[in-house]
């Protein structure tokens, strides 16, 4: 028997390419967007590339008995091609004993499976399913299958003729090493959801890695409208005057200058009608470039800012694979999206803007638009849902990427337990995810004008990522005022609603991760699709309804 999931042809995915205003004559690479078809199967289908992923002993063994090599050149490369009764097998060492391996020795064993396949043009490998020790099988097959289709990646939209890599079609995963069980099952169901949130991965990957004039503001609407049929979800945009209309004035500010004008989307999963008041909301800053406004950037800090709508990537991204994966939770996804372009209509530095929820805030640097356009969608999403939990990911500051290098994302939370539980989620995924500080002098930073309610930035530049994440803590809570004199809360930044409230808040500062200036083992170079599974995760894991607020110390 097998089990076929996974599109080589994504219905949602397919149809966004499928034109090219810059290239209009290059052939759409029919590989585009799309991603190898995971089949799990109880034998290798013939003629298949077959992978064992063997410990170092046995890989040499195996080496040895099929080349007749000494085993001191089977141990010398980690990779082997051998040929067993004139059939092609991959042998891949995990450099350990099998009690030793670890997930990241696994994961990096399969990923040179994947290149050595790439460099022999393979389009299909099977890869047979070792039992370890310690491990369940799921877990095993799980890793396998992640690693398997995210190391088999490649931004190959704008490639033609030999540039185009060739990459696997078809993987298979084979438990015939293992002896048939109750575990296999699982095993195969966890290959499965894995398949499929892979595929969502690499759909972030290629929203990220798209340039800014193809991917505009209004092209990613057309995303959003496509993943939100795709969902049979509703979808709501908030542009042009309505922007305006409803207060939006942020947001609206951001974008004014651009020629694809700004926007609030949001698709509502609802995936638990029954309890309508659980509600998550999961947002992400869509900066479809980033020029630094007026406060333009230099050369050589504005040039990959085609990939500063990353968090919306992956807020659209996660909610594909929600949809696929029929998670039970009722989730509103959104996507604040503006090009922050440079020109003589461009808002200013020092300008005062009233925000959605009535607060003022005076610009200290027109670079610092990210903050701006989340603050808006937080407060409009939170009047019309009210969500109990909140998710925000951005591309926020290049302060966190300062603090933490590419090897992790900045967590800010006014929750241990959302904190804690998106660090295990990110964990279980691959995703790191590293808790961090906002500090009362932060705030105060953020409160410093006796101009306005607020600064959008913080004193000068230490600490930038914590100040960003100060500013957009005024946005979470707190119902919107007719009038800008609203209280602002608390020492802790945020408001109560009416109920006395404060949503469990996580904002997550992926500048890092999400862009990787070079390939480390299954995340790329450029957009790497980061948050994606994490958010996955989380959701699925975390108990429905709200978390218990934290409790104030004293002393
Ligand atoms: N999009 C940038 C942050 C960024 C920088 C992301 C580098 C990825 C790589 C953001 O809009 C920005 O420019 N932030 C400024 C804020 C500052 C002006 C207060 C920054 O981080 O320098
Ligand atoms: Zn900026
Ligand atoms: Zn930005």
């Amino acid at each position: 028997m097998s089990l076929a999931f996974g599109h080589i042809h994504s219905p949602t995915t397919d149809s966004l390419y499928s034109s090219n205003k810059w290239l209009p004559n290059a052939p759409v690479n029919p590989r585009m967007t799309g991603i190898a078809k995971l089949t799990t199967v109880d034998a290798t289908p013939s003629g298949v590339t077959s992978v064992r992923l063997l410990s170092k002993a046995d890989a040499a063994a195996a080496v040895v008995a099929s080349t007749g090599c000494t085993t001191e050149d089977a141990e010398r490369e980690s990779v082997f091609v051998v040929y067993e009764s004139g059939k092609r097998v991959i042998i891949s060492s995990l450099g350990s004993t099998l009690d030793k391996v670890d997930i990241g020795g696994l994961r990096k064993t399969v990923g040179s499976a994947v290149a050595k396949l790439k460099s022999l043009k393979a389009k299909e490998a099977s890869f047979l399913v070792p039992s370890i020790d310690g491990v369940s099988l799921a877990k095993v097959a799980e890793v396998i299958a992640h690693s398997a289709t995210l190391h088999n990646y490649a931004f190959d939209k704008y490639l033609t003729g030999d540039k185009v890599p060739v990459l696997l079609e078809n993987i298979y995963l084979s438990f015939e090493s293992v002896a048939s069980s109750g575990e296999v099952a699982a095993a195969k169901e966890a290959a499965r959801v894995q398949a499929v949130l892979s595929e969502s991965v690499i759909f972030c990957r290629d929203l990220g890695n798209d340039r800014a004039d193809e991917l505009h503001p209004e092209k990613l609407e057309q995303v959003a409208r496509a993943v939100a049929n795709e969902m049979g979800a509703q979808i709501h945009v908030v542009k042009g005057q309505e922007l305006v209309d409803q207060g939006l004035h942020l947001l609206a500010a951001v974008g004014q200058c651009a020629r694809y004008p700004p926007r609030y989307i949001e698709i509502f999963h609802k995936g638990d009608p029954e309890h309508p008041e659980d509600v998550l909301m999961v947002l992400g800053k869509g900066i479809t470039y980033d020029t630094g406004g007026l406060n333009i950037k230099g050369t050589g800090f504005m040039e990959n800012m085609h990939m500063d709508m990353c968090g919306s990537a992956a807020s659209l991204s996660s909610a594909l694979a929600c949809y696929r994966l029929g998670v039970k939770r009722n989730i509103v996804f959104v996507v604040a999206v503006a090009e922050n372009a440079i020109g003589s209509l461009a808002y200013k530095p020092k300008s005062i803007i009233k925000s959605h929820k009535g607060l003022t805030v005076e610009i200290g640097n027109t670079d610092a638009e990210g903050r701006l356009v989340l603050a808006d969608a937080l407060s409009l999403c939170q009047q019309r849902h009210k969500p109990h939990t909140i998710i925000d990911m951005a591309t926020l500051t290049g302060a966190c990427i300062i603090a933490l290098g590419e090897y992790a994302a900045g967590l800010f939370t006014n929750n241990a337990a959302l904190s804690a539980a998106l660090v295990k989620a990110g964990e279980k995924r691959g995703e790191r995810l590293h808790p961090m500080p906002i500090f009362p002098e932060h705030r105060e930073e953020i409160k410093s004008s006796s101009m306005s309610d607020l600064v959008s930035t913080g004193a000068g530049r230490y600490g930038g990522a914590c100040t960003a994440a100060a500013f957009l803590e005024n946005f979470i809570g707190g119902t919107p005022a007719k009038n800008s004199r609203v209280a602002t809360g608390g020492e802790d930044g945020a408001s109560k609603d009416e109920a006395g409230k404060t949503p469990a808040w996580a904002h997550i500062d992926l500048a890092g991760p999400a862009m990787y200036s070079k390939t480390r083992g299954f995340m790329p170079e450029g957009s790497t699709g980061f948050a994606v599974q994490t958010i996955y995760e989380y959701v699925i894991a975390a108990p429905a309804g709200a978390l218990p607020e934290d409790e104030k110390k004293r002393f």
